[in-house]
């Protein structure tokens, strides 16, 4: 089927690069020239495992162009809008450029269309973009459906998430849009149909809560675990005591610093933002979202109790980016960790393997946090090891080498180290809630 995906950014360049390798023909638009000119030399705007590979055999086979005017799209009826929906400084979504998108798309659609939005909206968003686009081509006489099918893709692997995925919602009345969207996504549904339909309200309604639950699994069990340590308990048992429960299931019980990226956040301020303009009451969302701003200030608090003299002490920080296989910083509670710690302590020397470029942009005029290209750099110089993100490279580290940390303290921010091995080598160590 011909597809057009408008925005290139994160979710619609993962969107565009797997329906081309399902065999569909897609064009990927976007109205940021430079990064179309690039795309079509094969150079991708953002680091994601297994992405460039995609786009690149697509490019070649011809499944997958790139432009950067919606002229070279007219002749199109299916479109995935894909664009960014930041909040604005009240934490409300801000539309701005998802209303742009629909207003130009309204100019140039000549034939009877599906619309699907892929990006995170507030509640009722499907439905007034339906309203303008009607009220945009009413001299057109053409039939537009809107349809609401949400992305799931985590930072990270998001083509495998897109590949294969756990459900596909589908939010739309219209027998024939659900059709259409059944033909696009069948290769992804060949052992077993992973398509729930249902309404735009209830497709958008449960991308929201799906974000929601998960953020308030991570911040209950960082609740647990200021409790665990407290009485003495460790959190990976008690994770594992847990989650063998199939009510409460195994995943996204890891205690550690929190959650933060570019959905969690912005979706749960969402939220909020939606209950306290609708006079409802919001309790657990802002719960979760107060848990997991405290794990930073505890963890800080952890990390400058454990020195006699922070402002004489330097130390060096692994991980800035918000998770492993990523170079996003956006909302990282690890970037949160090393402005505290640059407060506080003499210097900050940090190592991420993808992040750093981000990072180094973004502590630019902070005069004490410095970047290492490898990570032993600077240890001698370095009293403690503070780890921010679980990066795999960090679950095993060379213990001669961290032997020149002057105090051989680790405070481990994401439990990824094992206390016996940490300890059998002479080193204090120090997690959450464990
Ligand atoms: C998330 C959702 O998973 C995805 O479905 C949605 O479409 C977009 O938002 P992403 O932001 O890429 O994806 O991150 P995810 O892998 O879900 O992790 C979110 C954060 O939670 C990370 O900072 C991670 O370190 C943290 N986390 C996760 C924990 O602290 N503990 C856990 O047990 C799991």
């Amino acid at each position: 089927m011909k597809i057009s995906i408008i925005g290139s950014g994160y979710v619609g360049l993962v969107t565009g690069a797997c329906l081309a390798e399902i065999g569909h023909s897609v064009t990927c638009m976007d109205i940021n020239k430079k990064r179309i000119i690039n795309l079509k030399k094969g150079i991708l705007p953002i680091f994601e495992p297994q992405l460039e590979n995609l786009v690149l055999k697509n490019i070649k086979n011809k499944n997958l162009n790139f432009t950067h005017t919606y002229t070279s799209i007219t002749e199109q009826t299916i479109f995935f809008i894909c664009v960014d929906t930041p909040n604005n400084n009240q934490n409300r979504p801000d539309l701005k450029n998802l209303f742009s998108v629909i207003s130009s798309l309204g100019d140039i659609i000549k034939k009877d269309s599906v619309v699907v939005l892929k990006s995170t909206v507030p509640l009722g968003t499907n439905q007034e973009v339906h309203k303008r686009l009607v009220k945009k081509i009413s001299k057109k006489k053409l039939k537009i459906t809107v349809v609401s099918n949400p992305e799931f893709l985590r930072e990270g692997s998001a083509v495998n998430d897109f590949m294969r995925p756990e459900r596909i919602i589908i939010g739309t009345d219209s027998v024939k849009a659900r059709d259409i969207l059944k033909s696009i996504y069948k290769p992804l549904c060949r052992k077993s149909d992973k398509i729930i339909y249902m309404s735009t309200n209830s497709a958008e309604l449960t991308k929201y809560s799906a974000n929601a639950f998960l953020a308030t699994k991570i911040s209950f069990v960082n609740e647990i675990a200021e409790i665990a340590e407290l009485v003495g308990a460790d959190m990976h048992e008690v994770r594992k005591g847990i989650g063998s429960d199939s009510r409460i299931g195994k995943d996204f019980l890891y205690a550690g610093l929190g959650y933060g990226g570019s959905c969690f956040p912005k979706d749960l301020k969402a939220l909020s933002y939606f209950q306290k303009v609708n006079g409802l009451k919001s309790s657990i969302i802002l719960a979760t979202q107060e848990r997991n701003h405290h794990n930073v200030s505890s963890f800080v608090k952890k990390i400058n109790l454990s020195f006699k003299e922070p402002k004489a002490t330097s130390l060096l920080v692994w991980g800035s980016s918000f998770k492993p296989d990523t170079d996003d910083i956006r909302e990282s509670l690890a970037i949160e960790v090393i402005k505290s710690l640059s407060k506080k302590f003499k210097k900050i020397y940090v190592y991420d393997p993808e992040a750093s470029k981000n990072t180094r942009e973004f502590f630019h005029d902070f005069t004490n946090v410095a970047f290492v290209k490898n990570k032993y750099n600077q240890i001698s110089n370095c009293a403690g090891l503070v780890i921010c993100t679980e990066w795999k490279e960090f679950w095993n580290p060379d213990y001669k080498k961290l032997s020149f940390l002057k105090e051989r303290i680790i405070l481990d921010g994401r439990n990824i180290l094992n206390r016996q091995d940490v300890e059998k080598n002479n080193f204090i160590y120090k997690g959450i809630g464990t």
